[in-house]
């Protein structure tokens, strides 16, 4: 296409003439000049100026498989990429391609989701150009009950990634949320395709959502979302962080199966030490969190003296404190 060889020019550096472009791609000058306006459509920023033609000043953040490889630390990885401009939901099409025998390390990628699905029956905002929307399909051999430790190690996974690349402290808030200056920066959603003869998961996918250049949120995340740029007053290659959260998910059986993840999980934790509220299906209660156990289950001390330990699936919490953390 003339759009992608004029980018190739460009994407060279410094000013490149409509004449020069005009006879290298044996087009005509009006030819180029509509390309090139079709290229700004897009949201690339090309100046021009009289004399010297055309400069490639800025390019939109597009997520490509191409982008990733180059940051993935093992080039000769197991991903597998399906990468949309739009979709109802990742992770609704990676239950699906999973269902249809995808393999193991199939992820999931789209620039906006119409219908994001979020814990608890919630949607998950996600509009185009900022924000992180992926699904990655597993196909761990464990036991249904060590599915929770998929998300905790994942939440681990996408705190280590965030941190490398933009430098931050990310905190996690049991289970499954991640903190940046008290503000939630990202959330993760698993859910499985359970054989209901074996009672095993055939696979999991876990489902990712990262601020990182959100100029609004939904009304209900308005006053808790923060989004990386605008927390840093930087601004970062989705297909970058997306590699280094893959990068860092590569080995995520293993992880679980030895529990490597949990000191991590634990270190970041902002609710181990704070007053939190309960919400359950029952009602809602207070207690103190005291600290989480291999399992990743909440261990909360009562108003009576009683220790409980909680599992993601049936509650949420919030703490009453605001939640710290530093750049
Ligand atoms: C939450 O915080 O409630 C979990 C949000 C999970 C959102 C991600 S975005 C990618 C994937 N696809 C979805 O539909 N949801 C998850």
């Amino acid at each position: 296409m003339l759009t992608d060889e004029i980018l190739k020019k460009l994407s060279e550096g410094g000013y490149v003439s409509g004449e020069y472009l005009a006879s290298e791609l044996s087009v005509s000058r009006n030819a180029v000049w509509k390309a090139v306006n079709k290229l700004r459509s897009e949201g690339y920023v090309i100046d021009s100026c009289t004399n010297k033609g055309y400069i490639l000043s800025d390019k939109p953040d597009v997520i490509t498989k191409e982008n990733i490889c180059g940051y993935l630390k093992d080039k000769k990885n197991e991903y597998g990429f399906i990468i949309l401009s739009e979709i109802d939901s990742t992770n609704r099409a990676a239950l699906d391609e999973a269902a249809k025998g995808a393999v193991s390390g199939t992820v999931v990628i789209a620039d906006t989701q119409t219908k994001g699905r979020g814990r608890l029956g919630r949607s998950f905002y996600s509009p185009s150009g900022s924000g992180i929307y992926m699904s990655v399909v597993l196909r761990p051999q464990i036991d249904l009950k060590l599915l929770p430790l998929v998300t905790a190690a994942t939440g681990v996974a996408v705190a280590n990634a965030v941190d490398k690349v933009a430098g931050v402290n990310c905190k996690i808030k049991w289970v499954n949320d991640i903190f940046l200056g008290g503000r939630k920066l990202c959330g993760i959603l698993s859910q499985a395709n359970i054989d209901m003869e074996t009672g095993k998961a055939e696979a999991v996918v876990v489902g990712i959502g990262i601020n990182v250049g959100l100029k609004s949120y939904s009304p209900e995340l308005a006053n808790i979302a923060v989004n990386l740029e605008e927390y840093t007053g930087k601004k970062f290659e989705r297909s970058r962080i997306i590699a280094e959260v893959l990068n860092n998910m590569c080995d995520i059986e293993k992880q679980i199966i030895s529990r490597s993840f949990i000191k991590e999980y634990r270190r970041r934790s902002n609710v181990i030490g704070s007053e939190v509220t309960v919400y359950t299906a029952n009602g809602d209660y207070n207690a103190f969190a005291e600290d989480i156990d291999s399992d990743a289950k909440l261990i909360v001390k009562m108003p009576d003296g009683t220790v409980k330990k909680l599992d993601s699936g049936e509650v949420s919490v919030r703490t009453a404190k605001v939640e710290k953390d530093e750049k």
